[in-house]
């Protein structure tokens, strides 16, 4: 090809270099070619080849399918993410310890801070009953239940060396960017606890629905069942809640990391006082996700039959518009805000409790890590399913009755999130790992390369897209000044 190329241009040949230099350049210029091919043909290899988190390359969950674009990754995660030269110091290296600062105040580990012994919120004893199927003498997580928690995983994630690598083994796609926050998010933990992170295996779904039956698996008193990680669980199901993704922000939808949002919502709400409220109820939400509760709910948009103010959220067209319109902030204008769960639960609780209106929450049956602190008529209005456009009427009927109970249930409601901060987000990750890691009857070692990669701060930064790495940045977390709270005792009953 390079020589007739040259040949084409051969009539004219008297006014420019001689034919050794013509033909010099044209080996230049084929191997160029040659190179870039290669170049090209490694790229593609390595994106066929590299299960990125992404999951661009990747099946969807069969049992949870979803629409699923397999965009190519941008062309630098290919190339500049190979797995083997990814990771790189300082996680995949033990960290010095902090400085020892001077004799005297380093004397002790557990006076480091100033918070020590402080309770985590109740809220964390869940921890105990979630992990209970797999405590007391002849139980406990091996890896023969840990093979049976593979099939409906859709990754597993070790961390070794001292709470200080993370190997991820890939096996379906997760939904959006959920794989990729969700190991930035243990990354994160890593760094804010260097060196007190145990070391684990886990299998985690990160699909929406709980899997592990209890029915199924004999309840209580059967063999254990498989220990499977994600971000819901029910009353009827084994799964062991985790702290979602939007903890570190969802970029699909444009909301903040959690501390962010919970800050600006706050000063939101703080520019409308009660009084001034409207006097009904708000919901503002995605009604298209296999829902019927939520295709109901819209039955109720009526505010003189029902006090109810229903709002379908577009974000297609939100994102169009550069989310003009979804800012949570500016979404602290009713006296009382509608919880209505999705195809499970919804993110969405944290950021209506951080109004400080009255929430009603339309019979939850699907919990995360923090709603079970949750009480009704404390800290949020029961609404119920049967009669739902009746008993969202009723409530507040009640609440403009009794506007000051009304106002102290919000702001109770607020006060649990308040409490949530991202610094009691990591604790629960903390406290959840070291009790699960308590539980393992082996010493976990990384699965074997290729299938498994290190993942690392640098190596999912460089996968994310640039909206993807800004909310990742933006997440990162400082190493705690403090002592992590501490984990109440399990009840005294179990
Ligand atoms: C060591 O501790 C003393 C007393 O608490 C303090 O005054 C001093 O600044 C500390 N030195 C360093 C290097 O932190
Ligand atoms: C659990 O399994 C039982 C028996 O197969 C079934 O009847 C029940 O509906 C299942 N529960 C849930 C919550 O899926
Ligand atoms: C609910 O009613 C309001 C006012 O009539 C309307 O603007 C809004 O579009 C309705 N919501 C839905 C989801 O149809």
């Amino acid at each position: 090809m390079a020589a007739e190329g040259a040949g084409g241009r051969g009539g004219r040949a008297a006014r420019y270099p001689p034919l050794s230099a013509l033909v010099a350049s044209a080996i230049a210029a084929s191997s160029a070619v040659i190179v870039l091919a290669v170049v090209h043909s490694a790229y593609d290899d390595a994106v066929s080849r590299t299960r990125t988190l992404l999951g661009h390359n990747l099946e969807p969950t069969p049992w949870h399918p979803f629409p699923h674009a397999k965009g190519r990754p941008p062309a630098r995660a290919a190339l500049r993410c190979a797995p083997s030269i990814a990771c790189l110091p300082p996680l995949s290296r033990p960290r010095p310890p902090p400085e020892p600062a001077n004799a005297s105040s380093s004397s002790s580990l557990s006076s480091r801070g100033n918070n020590n012994n402080k309770q985590c919120p109740a809220y964390f004893a869940a921890i105990h009953r979630d992990l209970a199927p797999w405590r007391g003498a002849g139980r406990g997580v091996t890896r023969a239940l840990l093979d049976a928690a593979r099939r409906r995983a859709s990754m597993r994630v070790t961390i070794t060396g001292g709470g200080r690598r993370l190997h991820v083994d890939l096996y379906y796609a997760c939904v959006q960017s959920r794989a990729l926050f969700t190991v930035w998010s243990l990354l994160q933990l890593m760094r804010r606890y260097p060196g007190r992170v145990p070391d684990v295996d886990l299998m985690f779904d990160c699909m929406d629905r709980p899997a592990i039956n209890r029915t199924e698996h004999g309840g209580d008193a059967a063999p254990p069942p498989p220990p499977l990680f994600r971000y819901c669980t029910t009353r009827d199901h084994f799964d062991i809640p985790f702290p979602d993704w939007s903890f570190w922000g969802w970029p699909e939808t444009n909301i903040e990391p959690w501390n962010r949002e919970f800050k600006s919502i706050k000063s939101g709400a703080r520019a409308t006082r009660w009084a001034d409220r409207v006097p009904t109820a708000y919901w503002k939400g995605n009604p298209d996700v296999a829902s019927p509760l939520r295709v109901a709910l819209l039955g109720c948009n009526d505010t003189a039959l029902w006090r109810a103010e229903i709002m379908r959220q577009n974000w297609d067209d939100e994102a169009k518009s550069g989310y003009q319109h979804s800012r949570l902030s500016s979404q602290c204008t009713h006296r009382y805000k509608i919880y209505a769960e999705g195809f499970a639960w919804s993110v969405s609780l944290k950021y209506i409790l951080s109004c400080g209106s009255m929430a009603l929450l339309i019979e939850p049956r699907y919990q995360d890590f923090f709603s079970r602190g949750l009480e009704p008529r404390v800290n949020y209005w029961p609404v119920t399913e049967m009669g739902m456009c009746e008993s969202i009427r009723d409530a507040v009927d009640w609440g403009n009755a009794n506007p000051g109970e009304a106002e102290r249930v919000g702001r109770r409601g607020q006060r649990l999130v308040q409490g949530l901060r991202m610094h009691a987000v990591y604790d629960y990750m903390l406290h959840l790992l070291t009790e699960y890691a308590s539980l393992m009857d082996f010493r976990p070692v990384a699965p074997p390369s290729p299938d498994a990669h290190e993942a690392c701060e640098a190596s999912l930064l460089c996968l994310a897209d640039d909206k993807q790495r800004r909310f990742l940045e933006a997440s990162r977390a400082e190493p705690a000044a403090d002592e992590p709270c501490v984990l109440p005792p399990p009840p005294a009953a179990a």
